[in-house]
Parts: C-alpha cells; sequence; structure tokens
C-alpha cells in the first residue's frame, strides 16, 4: 500500500512538474520574444533616420552599441543587400560582409524573422529578431538581434530544482503519513487475525482492546461480544453436559441398586413392589430429562402440529394435572380464568408443555406454605396468561439470562431440585413460533410472574 501510494504521489508530481515546466518555457520565451520584437521596432524606426545611402559605418555602430547596451543583446544593421552597415560588436563584428541569415532575409521582405538557436561560438542558446527598418513606406535595411536565452534557461534550471526538491519533500511527508495511517489501519486487523485465528483452534478466550471508534474500531467491538458470547456458550455447554450426565446417573444409579436389590436378596412381595416403585418413579424422571433433550431438537415439529382448540380446555386439562402435586407439597393453587376464552390455532402438545414447564418451575422454586396462581385474560386483539408464584424470585441481574438455554440461577440448588435449564427456552421458542411474547417480573425473595400472550385470530372464533 505504502508503495502504491508514493508511486501515485511521484507520477502526479511528475506530470505537474512537466507540464509547469513547459508552460513556464513557452511563456519566458514568447514574453522574451515579444520584448525583443516591440523593442526592435522602436530601435528600427529610430534607425530609419541614420540608415541612408552613404550613412557611416562607425555612426551606425555606434547607435547599435548604444541599443545592444539598453537591451542587453547583439545588435547588427544592414542594408536592403544584407551587407552590415553598423554592428554592436566591433572587434570580429560582421561589418561590411554580407550576412545571409533566414531572419534578415524574411526582414527584408518586410516580415519579422525570428528563430531560437544554438550558438557554438558563445555556446549558448540565442534568441534572434529581425525587424525590417523602412523610412515613408521605403525598405532601408534591417536590424537584426541576438541575446542570450541564458537567463532564462537559469530560472527554469532553478524552478526544476525547487520541483525536484518539493518532490521528494512531498514523497517523505506523504511515504511517512502513509505508514503511520497503514500502522493504524492493519495493526488493529491484525490483532483480529490473530484473535479470531486463536479462536479457530479453540482458544476461545480472546478479547481485543478496542482503541478507536471508527469502523476497525466497531469490527473489535463486536468481535469481543462474539467472543463473549462463544465462550459463555462453551462454558454452558461443557456445564450441560456435566448436569445432564449428573442428572441421568443419578436415577440410573437408583435404579441399578433396586435392580441388585431385588437380584440378590429374598424379599416381601410388599418390598419388592416397594423397590419396583422406585425404579418406574427414577424411570419417569429419565424419560422427563430424555424428552426435554428431544425436545429441543424436534420442538419446530411438534409446534407445527396445529389444530384449533379452545384454550379453555388446555387450561382446564393442565391444571387437573398439576394440583394434586401442588397438594402434595402443601402448597395453595388459584385460577383466575374467565368462562369465554379464545380457539387458538396451536399445538396443544406445545401449548401444554409451555404452562406445564412455568407452572412446574412456580412449584419448584416455591417452598411449602406459597402459593400459585394462574389467571388468564383477553383484550381485543390477544390473550395474556400469568402464572404467578410466592417463590424465592429470581435476582435483577439474572432476568436477562433465563429464557437463554441451560442457565440456571442457583446451579447447586437446580440440580438439588432437577432441572437442566431448558424449560424457559423450550417455552420462548414455542410462544415465539406463534407470533406471542414471553416476559416476566420477579422480585428477589418475594416471588415471581411469568406472563405470555398470544395473538387471537377472530377468523377462528365461534359467533
Ligand atoms: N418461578 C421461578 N422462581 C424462581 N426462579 C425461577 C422461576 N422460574 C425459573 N427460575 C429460574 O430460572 C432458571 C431457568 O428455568 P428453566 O425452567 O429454564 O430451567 P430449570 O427449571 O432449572 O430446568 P428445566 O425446566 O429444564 O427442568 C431456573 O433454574 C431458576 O433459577
Ligand atoms: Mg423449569
Amino acid at each position: 500500500m505504502t508503495i502504491t501510494y508514493l508511486l501515485v504521489i511521484l507520477a502526479v508530481m511528475l506530470v505537474t512538474g512537466l507540464i509547469l515546466l513547459n508552460m513556464l518555457e513557452q511563456y519566458y520565451l514568447s514574453s522574451e520574444e515579444e520584448n525583443l520584437e516591440r523593442t526592435g521596432k522602436l530601435a528600427a524606426q529610430f534607425i530609419s533616420t541614420y540608415l541612408r545611402e552613404g550613412a557611416d559605418p562607425v555612426l551606425l555602430s555606434s547607435v547599435a552599441e548604444n541599443f545592444s547596451r539598453q537591451i542587453n543583446a547583439r545588435v547588427i544593421i544592414v542594408n536592403p543587400q544584407s551587407t552590415v552597415l553598423g554592428d554592436s560588436l566591433r572587434i570580429g563584428g560582421y561589418l561590411g560582409s554580407r550576412l545571409e541569415r533566414p531572419e534578415i532575409q524574411e526582414a527584408l521582405e518586410g516580415r519579422t524573422g525570428r528563430n531560437i538557436q544554438f550558438s557554438s561560438l558563445s555556446e549558448q542558446w540565442v534568441l534572434q529578431v529581425a525587424v525590417p527598418v523602412e523610412r515613408e513606406g521605403l525598405l532601408q535595411g534591417a536590424v537584426f538581434f541576438s541575446t542570450s536565452l541564458e537567463p532564462v534557461h537559469e530560472t527554469l534550471a532553478a524552478v526544476r530544482r525547487f520541483l525536484f526538491f518539493s518532490t521528494i519533500v512531498a514523497m517523505f511527508l506523504a511515504g511517512t503519513l502513509v505508514v503511520l495511517f497503514a500502522h493504524h489501519l492493519t495493526g488493529p486487523i491484525k490483532e483480529l487475525t490473530s484473535a479470531a485465528q486463536q479462536m479457530a483452534e479453540g482458544n476461545l478466550d480472546q478479547k481485543i482492546t478496542v482503541s478507536s471508534k471508527d469502523e476497525i474500531g466497531h469490527l473489535a467491538e463486536q468481535f469481543n461480544i462474539m467472543a463473549a458470547r462463544v465462550k459463555d456458550m462453551n462454558q454452558r455447554l461443557t456445564r450441560f453436559v456435566a448436569d445432564v450426565s449428573h442428572d441421568l446417573r443419578t436415577p440410573l444409579a437408583s435404579i441399578h441398586i433396586c435392580l441388585q436389590s431385588l437380584q440378590n436378596y429374598e424379599m416381601e412381595p410388599e418390598q419388592q413392589k416397594e423397590f419396583l416403585q422406585d425404579i418406574n418413579q427414577e424411570t419417569q424422571r429419565l424419560i422427563y430429562l430424555v424428552e426435554d433433550l428431544l425436545d429441543l431438537t424436534r420442538r419446530q415439529e411438534v409446534a407445527d402440529k396445529r389444530e384449533i382448540i379452545p384454550l379453555s380446555l388446555l387450561l382446564e386439562e393442565v391444571v387437573d394435572v398439576t394440583r394434586p402435586r401442588l397438594e402434595r407439597k402443601d402448597q395453595q393453587f388459584f385460577t383466575l380464568i374467565p368462562e369465554k376464552l379464545p380457539y387458538l390455532f396451536v399445538s396443544p402438545e406445545a401449548m401444554k408443555r409451555v404452562l406445564f414447564n412455568l407452572l412446574d418451575n412456580a412449584v419448584k422454586f416455591t417452598p411449602s406454605g406459597g402459593w400459585i396462581k394462574l389467571s388468564a385474560e383477553t383484550s381485543e386483539n390477544e390473550v395474556l396468561i400469568t402464572v404467578e408464584d410466592t417463590g424465592c424470585g429470581i435476582p435483577e441481574d439474572s432476568l436477562s439470562f433465563i429464557f437463554e438455554r441451560f442457565y440456571r440461577v442457583d446451579k447447586s440448588r437446580s440440580s438439588y431440585l432437577g432441572g437442566t435449564g431448558l424449560g424457559l427456552a423450550i417455552c420462548k421458542e414455542i410462544v415465539e413460533h406463534y407470533d406471542g411474547k414471553i416476559y416476566v417480573k420477579s422480585l428477589e425473595g418475594k416471588g415471581s410472574t411469568f406472563f405470555f400472550s398470544l395473538p387471537i385470530d377472530p377468523s377462528l372464533q365461534p359467533e
């Protein structure tokens, strides 16, 4: 990237420099030419009074010399036959000889002759201009000027040097800036790449220091969020496997002991029955656990087996099953269910799963002597079902996590009470599958209230 930027800067500076130099050269040359031509014409007017038959070459030479000094050019005066009548260069000049030059020829034809050439004599570039000398419309001869272009070339060389140095300075500055910028840009990207690589290798504990507020900073921020989530999910999964193994092992161990006892010891039929009952209970626990796990994978399938059923029927069935369990735990059970409830287009099995999960939690996390209330109310567009309890409640900082899979507030209590942290995650997925909402309000130590609402489809309701 640095090299590309530098090459672009170099190319731009070169092209601009060349164009600038060329323009400057053109400008200087044409203004020199114009100056010389203008002065030449004035001089020609002046000389015309001296240039006549038999004019004195000494006088004309001193006139030429005068002009030469003023305009810093060699001045030569010729008659119409190109014979030099006056030359500002007295010694070694052309006085008396014929000077045949194309510019002079042009001037003798009444036009201004111009030429730029390298003078091998002075080893310099020179600008030559010849103008006709006329008097009363008659051609008297011509004046020829030759001036060195050395000052112009010196100025152009100075500009060229300046451009060269400014290109070097610009490239140095741009190079430094580009290197700094590239470092600023690639530094965090390199850090991100190595963190991502580390994650791919299984080292999930990655965090990047977010130093900027630009897109890269935003990317780093999102990466940190993602890394934290992946790490959290991984930890929960590991814990889940441990919990599930533990939950599976406990009933299996009990079953194993019961079976061994039945096999190895002589027992009364009454005692045998007790052992078989224990086996039955533990097997039931295993079935529930496996069902929960299965639910995770086939919940979509279950939720899609929809039928139109009255909500009151669903609630009735759930209440009938739950009531004995509450009584066993010495908890009071209130219901506040209106007679007229809407028909829903849902899977009865999935809906009962939601209600059982919420009630199961309420029973599980409410001590003996507490109460649990199941209520339902309808508004114009939706039905709201509430499960309220006077249990241990949920700490505020856990409220936003409890609907996530495998999340349990108090791990030791939950494993003692049984549970894998899947119940509420399953509830949420089912409710949202039916375009409903599920949420909770809770006060630690006082109790919790879980709400879920489902939309009412007016076309399903009986007249
Ligand atoms: N009514 C409640 N009162 C207090 N805490 C609750 C209540 N309901 C849920 N929680 C908390 O939320 C956690 C998640 O509940 P969830 O039903 O998903 O899992 P679980 O009951 O532990 O296990 P599972 O339902 O899979 O048998 C619980 O472990 C518990 O800490
Ligand atoms: Mg639960």
